[in-house]
């Protein structure tokens, strides 16, 4: 059903899960020695995270924060809040921060700022989804899984107005969905 929106597929549920076990297995070996506390940034890092911690083989913890950047709007408003704080003290920790992607880079910038403030001993970043062409703020994921063009993309947590996270692949929305403003 919800296929009838998208105008072509970027990577599908095969590819994510490939890619995902691959950075699962750099992720192991790099915290062979530590307990990470990894940190879903809600809502759209959840799908990716789920599937992401199962390929990880070290003892970690897992934490949720949820900070507002967009809103409803299609480009970023450069302001940064947090919606819900993490239960976890982060100090000494070595923190992986989970995203789905990264665009203009201002809700991650503003994290690894915070974490490192908040004294965790590391501060390193893993997402789905990185769009270079969008950055207004220099920073580069540790981790990552795809390049995307600079297109509006949706599924795998990825939304267009709260919807179409539960799409399993990620794609292209058709531009008639977000121009009929419905
Ligand atoms: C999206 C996305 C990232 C962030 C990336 O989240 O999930 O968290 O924007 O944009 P940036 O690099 O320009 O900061 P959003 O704020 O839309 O919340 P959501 O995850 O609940 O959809
Ligand atoms: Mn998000
Ligand atoms: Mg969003």
């Amino acid at each position: 059903m919800l296929e009838k929106d998208i105008e072509r597929t970027l990577y599908s549920r095969e590819e994510i899960a490939a890619k995902t076990k691959e950075l699962g297995q750099k992720i192991t070996a790099d915290y062979a020695d530590k307990t990470p506390l990894v940190i879903g940034i809600l809502k759209g890092a959840i799908p990716f995270m789920a599937e992401l911690v199962r390929d990880i083989d070290v003892y970690l913890e897992m934490d949720f924060m949820d900070v507002s950047s967009y809103g409803d709007a299609l480009v970023s408003s450069g302001e940064v809040k947090i919606v819900k704080d993490l239960d976890t003290n982060v100090e000494g920790r070595d923190i992986l921060i989970v995203e789905d992607i990264i665009d203009s880079g201002r809700t991650l910038n503003y994290l690894v700022e915070l974490f490192k403030y908040r004294k965790a001993n590391s501060v390193k970043l893993v997402t789905l989804l990185d769009k270079p062409e969008g950055r207004v703020v220099d920073l580069t994921p540790d981790y990552f899984g795809f390049h995307v063009p600079n297109e509006f993309v949706v599924g795998y947590g990825l939304d267009y107005k709260d919807r179409y996270r539960n799409l399993p692949f990620v794609g292209v929305l058709k531009p008639e969905i977000y121009e009929s403003n419905s």
